[in-house]
């Protein structure tokens, strides 16, 4: 049996080492019509000399034996890529969504309800020299746990446990959490073209406590009370450990791709809009960002 990956980017190809370096196969799910391969994989780790795997390739519409599928999408191409895996997955198979944001994985459960659905956060600071070529930037916190209603007492799938993921029974607050670590991080560093560390500088301090009451206020209001000086001593810790890291967001602008902003400030704005909360630094930003894509 092999964990499945689905996402070959930077945190698929930093998963995919973990794992082949904790005796599991993996296999990278690519697109429909992919041809069967095994390419030699670099890591670039964060101290120590490169190290290299053979990692296999298959489509993901071509049956095959997975134990667990980790999907390390975009978040807003997470329900695509699912697709033509889901025509022949076993339902007792664990999916866990592992992408930023929130939306996504609200949409899978409600779409495909009879599957196994897992969610999961990681902080991990990572960067993709080429799509067989990673480097490992920040060690981050990682968490997985049952995304069914109400929580399961299912263990955490071994491969998980393997790569260092923490047992999460209410990944729903941890999803919440990495998500207000995001809004703060991803779209200020985006917008100004700066590494993660650039906003422990005093000239973000004030943008950064107003973004951070505006996700108090929303988060309170689902039921995720949390004070906003909170908030962003979360964001300015990983911040502080991911210093040189350039985040997620701001590699997307540089490449020129498509952003996470519609599951992380959009998704932030849709609750607000909901609850008839006003969140006008989130909406500022997001026009800012929305604009520059
Ligand atoms: O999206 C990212 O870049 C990461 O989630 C994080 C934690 C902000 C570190 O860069």
């Amino acid at each position: 049996m092999s964990v499945g990956i689905l996402g070959a980017g930077a945190l698929g190809q930093l998963m995919a080492h973990a794992l082949q370096e904790q005796g599991h196969n993996v296999t990278l799910l690519r697109r429909p019509g992919h041809a069967d391969a095994r390419h030699s994989h670099r890591l670039t780790p964060l101290s120590g000399p490169d190290r290299c795997h053979p990692i296999s390739h298959r489509a993901s519409d071509q049956p095959q034996a997975l134990s667990t599928v980790l999907v390390l999408t975009k978040a807003q191409d997470c329900l695509t890529a699912l697709e033509p895996l889901l025509n022949w997955l076993p339902a007792d198979v664990p999916i866990v969504l592992l992408h930023n944001g929130m939306g996504p994985q609200q949409a899978a459960v409600e779409r495909w309800p009879g599957h196994t659905w897992w969610a999961g956060s990681l902080t991990d600071g990572a960067l993709a020299h080429s799509s067989t070529h990673v480097r490992h930037t920040g060690q981050g916190i990682r968490k997985a746990g049952p995304l069914s209603d109400p929580p399961t007492d299912a263990a955490l799938p071994a491969p998980l446990a393997d790569a260092g993921f923490e047992f999460d029974n209410a990944i729903v607050t941890a999803l919440w959490q990495k998500l207000t670590v995001n809004l703060l991080i991803n779209p200020l560093t985006a917008r100004d073209r700066v590494c993660n560390g650039s906003l422990l500088n005093e000239a973000y301090r004030d943008e950064l406590r107003a973004l951070s009451e505006e996700v108090a206020l929303v988060g309170r209001a689902l039921g995720q009370p949390e004070r906003g000086s909170h908030i962003l001593d979360r964001a300015l810790t990983v911040a502080q450990a991911t210093a040189q890291n350039r985040s997620s967001m701001l590699q997307d602008v540089e490449a020129g791709r498509p952003t996470e902003l519609d599951a992380i400030t959009g998704y932030l704005i849709r609750q607000a809009d909901e609850l008839g909360l006003p969140c006008p630094h989130h909406r500022r930003l997001y026009r800012q960002l929305a604009s520059a894509q």
